[in-house]
């Protein structure tokens, strides 16, 4: 039988702290709905203790998204755990996200921190945590350039604590795929209660790696979370992709032998809409959600495209939700049409009143401009959000 792989979705915390990323409560919410559609498994929702903006944030995504668990990240100390658990109280499951950094450096330069104080700070913080909530997950920071024998210590006390997952991060993109899955099966040999918390991984894309390194993390290390962000957004290079590693996973399937519970019907709405939202335009060779990711140009691709898609195609463009529906809407175009057409771009307006204001929105931009494209839709429809 096939294990489950949990996508844990960070675009809301790490992705925003990408600089120029930032999105409003609304959009926040808006883009966590379509997460839950994607049936993305954990959303973090924020870092609930940085602002009183955040933890609003992650209050109003606790209390309205059903299906996903709903995460706040916190620094390893009581007020920030607090902080989470208070903003996480509406969700229907709720995990406090709790870190600390372990690589000498960051101990010595950036806390200014013995390795003694901060392993009873990670304990102290999870045991704290767990009185809260009983979904602990602990990172910590810098994981990958930390010291081996004592990473297994902070991560034995913390599983004894009560942490049930355990993310080892790659916080500056310094890994590479094998030496990254080893690192992580390492671990899980040398931790004696490894086997008490799911292991995930998180990867940073400074080097273009991200990707491989959360598969090779998975592969040869044995995790089973990825931590990762639509189009990869995040800090710097981003993170590792939603999209990429999903439809990797899935498309190899043979490889992996895992299961998910993605509908990756919902990636390219999810992908337009974070897209849209941040400003942040996607490349047009980007995989799975480029513009040209199913585009056929030469002669002899298209040629060999037409006689059996399989020749150049590994994966279908519509089970990711690139629509082939070529009606193009206008001044002409009817409710009907608008409304087939939000349905695509995964929006889902809450009430008729509001289809209808968005209707109207779009009737008027329809008589200022000859064509109207999915952007311009979504950009009206997120007017008529935050309007309200
Ligand atoms: O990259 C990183 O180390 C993080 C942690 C807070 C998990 O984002
Ligand atoms: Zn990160």
């Amino acid at each position: 039988m096939a294990d489950q792989l949990i996508i844990f979705d960070t675009t809301l915390r790490d992705g925003e702290q990408s600089p120029g990323a930032s999105m409003t409560k609304d959009e926040k919410l808006r883009i966590a709905r379509q997460l839950e559609r994607l049936k993305v498994d954990v959303i973090e929702a924020g870092f609930a203790a940085s602002s009183n903006g955040d933890f609003e944030a992650v209050q109003m995504i606790a209390n309205a998204i059903k299906d996903s668990t709903v995460c706040s990240l916190s620094r390893a100390n009581d007020r920030d755990i607090s902080r989470a658990a208070e903003a996480l109280k509406g969700a229907n499951r709720g995990r406090i996200h709790t870190f600390i950094a372990t690589s000498p450096l960051h101990m010595e330069k950036k806390l200014r921190m013995s390795p003694e104080q901060v392993l009873e700070q990670a304990k102290q913080a999870v045991r704290f945590g767990r009185n809260l909530c009983g979904d602990i997950e602990f990172s910590p920071e810098d994981g990958y350039r930390s010291e081996m024998d004592f990473l297994c210590r902070v991560i034995e006390a913390v599983i004894n604590e009560g942490a049930t997952t355990i993310n080892v991060p790659d916080t500056v993109g310094y890994a590479i795929p094998e030496l990254y899955g080893n690192f992580i099966k390492t671990l899980r040999e040398r931790v004696p209660n490894s086997d008490k918390a799911v292991w995930s991984v998180h990867c940073h894309n400074d080097l273009g790696m991200a990707v491989a390194n959360s598969l090779a993390g998975v592969k040869i290390g044995g995790a089973r979370q990825i931590e990762c962000t639509i189009n990869g957004l995040g800090e710097r290079a981003g993170n590792c992709a939603l999209e990429e590693v999903v439809m990797a996973v899935k498309t190899r399937r043979d490889y992996f032998n895992l299961d998910l519970n993605i509908d990756t019907q919902h990636i390219v709405a999810a992908s337009r809409m974070v897209s849209q939202i941040t400003g942040f335009v996607v490349q047009p060779n980007k995989a799975v959600v480029g513009a040209n990711a199913f585009a056929h140009a030469s002669g002899i691709h298209q040629d060999g495209v037409l006689k059996a898609r399989d020749t150049y195609e590994i994966m279908r463009a519509e089970d990711v939700g690139w629509s082939n529906n070529k009606i193009v809407l206008g001044k002409l175009s009817g409710r009907n049409a608008f409304k087939q057409r939000l349905q695509e771009l995964g929006v889902s307006l809450d009430s008729e009143t509001e289809t209808n204001a968005a209707f109207a929105r779009f009737k008027e931009l329809a008589d200022r401009k000859s064509e109207i494209f999915d952007e311009d839709i979504l950009a009206l429809v997120n007017e008529e959000s935050v309007s309200h």
